[in-house]
């Protein structure tokens, strides 16, 4: 026998393959009367079906979109619910008519409610990635003040007529040595020193407990170099054509000599190999120490012809801790903007904003960002109420800011609060002046200002901002 469309429908078969579908079916009658439940319908509500037909949907469903299909006898598609928390479903109900006769409505639903923290995860990732991800181009870091030197002097290295030279890069943690690397071997491929796909090879000259295993990792080895070695490119050969970056370099005391020897002759071997392989590879050495003190004479001439420090965060300028504070609340906006399509405006009080400046970080750049990220965390609203806002304005304020910063503050300075409202005060003006250079206009400054309890019209914020344009 061979089966027909007649035979389907003859013999109801698709009240079988409703049973067996991944989606909750639900169809009711004018009154709201459940004609037809399907498995997955009755599970989702820990029932049987039988309990279910002909009880009213309300009794189960209580917030059913088919309540408005009966009303309205129009389809509503793609309506996102929640039910009884964490429990989300995404539901189409569609109007049933016979021959013009309204006789009822139909949903058809899923669980989303793993997709949905999946989404979720997903999205913060995507946060974490933008919030972390290097920047490319040194013009888009901040190059203000000592940077800006600091940025002419990595141009040179790479990009000067006597060819791409080693270097050293010293500073604190958290100072920016590994972004500099990377900014320095982004330039060498832009003006084309290096290849498109010339490799960057990061070593934290740190992690190596034994000298001899750390010699094996940098220049490779030959099989039985040592007891149990292996055949191995060394990340000296893997760094080749490109940039190879030691970090931590003042851990390397034992095996400069060999790391002297590949500079001078442009050439290494493998630990237990007679022969030699031709290397071409810019080096880039950092530390947090003085490597003047730390390595051979000779290898420090060869490498330090360009030594660039990075000086801690409380030695740069007001202007640079400025720039740099501007430059990660705009990474923040843009890595929501980036994950959640969410026009995002974050302002700071002016309290909050000098409490943040005046701190003392030990971590650096570093600690400087990862404060402004918490910050602005915890004054963000919670993404179940974001709904389906476009635009979104947070604004920081002391209460937000890490215990470690505000403790460090005078007790005095913690509740100054704005006395004056409408007028526009010093520390309005400079609240405006922060929310000028974060691009905004005059009237999302008014509506920032409204957010903080100041009430300034767009027009006097317009006018305020002309005058001083006139002025300066
Ligand atoms: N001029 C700058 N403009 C923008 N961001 C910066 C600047 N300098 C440093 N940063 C940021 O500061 C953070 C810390 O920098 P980085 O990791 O390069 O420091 P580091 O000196 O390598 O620290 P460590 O010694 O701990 O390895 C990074 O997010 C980096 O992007
Ligand atoms: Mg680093």
């Amino acid at each position: 026998m061979r089966l027909t469309t007649e035979m389907f429908f003859q013999l109801n078969l698709y009240k079988d393959i409703l049973d067996h579908c991944n989606d909750g079916i639900n169809v009711v009658d004018t009154h709201g009367i459940l004609v037809y439940v399907n498995e997955i319908s009755a599970n989702y509500v820990n029932l049987t079906r039988e309990e279910m037909l002909g009880r009213p949907i309300t009794d189960f469903y209580p917030a059913a979109v088919l309540l408005a299909v009966l009303k309205n006898r129009q389809p509503i598609l793609d309506k996102k619910i929640h039910f009884v928390a964490p429990k989300k479903y995404a539901v189409n109900s569609y109007p049933i008519f016979k021959d013009g006769e309204f006789l009822g409505a139909f949903s058809v639903f899923k669980d989303i409610q793993e997709l949905d923290e999946l989404n979720r995860k997903i999205k913060h990732l995507e946060m974490q990635v933008s919030l972390n991800k290097p920047e490319e181009d040194m013009n888009n870091v901040v190059h203000l003040g000592t940077m800006r030197d600091i940025f002419k002097q990595a141009k040179k290295i790479v990009g000067s007529l006597g060819g791409p030279r080693h270097s050293i890069i010293t500073g604190e943690s958290g100072t920016g040595k590994t972004m500099l690397a990377n900014l320095i071997y982004n330039y060498a491929k832009k003006i084309g020193v290096i290849g498109q796909d010339a490799p960057f090879i990061e070593v934290n000259c740190a992690q190596f407990t034994n000298p001899d295993i750390a010699a094996m990792e940098i220049f490779g080895s030959v099989e039985g170099a040592y007891t149990g070695s292996k055949k191995k490119k060394g990340l000296f050969e893997q760094a080749n054509g490109g940039v190879l970056f030691l970090d931590e370099a003042h851990t390397i005391e034992k095996y400069q000599n060999l790391l002297l020897k590949a500079i001078e002759s442009g050439k290494i071997r493998r630990i237990g190999d007679t022969r030699e392989v031709d290397i071409n590879v810019i080096i880039i050495a950092a530390s947090t120490k003085n490597l003047n003190e730390v390595f051979l004479p000779e290898l420090y001439q060869r490498l330090g012809q360009y030594e660039m420090y990075l000086p801690a965060l409380r030695e740069r300028s007001p202007e640079e801790k400025e720039g740099l504070f501007r430059y990660f609340v705009r990474k923040y906006e843009e890595a929501v903007w980036k994950s959640r399509k969410i026009d995002y405006h974050v302002i700071f009080t002016p309290e909050a904003h000098d409490a943040l400046l005046s701190a003392v970080y030990p971590r650096n750049i570093r600690q400087f960002r990862d404060v402004i990220n918490y910050s602005i965390d915890a004054s963000s609203p919670l993404i179940e109420d974001i709904q389906d806002k476009k635009e979104i304005t947070t604004i920081v304020e002391l209460k937000h800011i890490p215990f470690e910063i505000t403790d460090a503050l005078e007790e005095k300075s913690l509740h100054r609060l704005p006395e004056v409202k409408n007028k526009i005060t010093p520390v309005v003006e400079k609240q405006i002046a922060i929310m000028q250079a974060q691009g905004m206009g005059a009237r999302k400054i008014s509506k920032g200002l409204q957010y903080m309890g100041y009430d300034i019209p767009y027009y006097k914020v317009a006018y305020y901002c002309k005058k001083q344009t006139e002025n300066k």
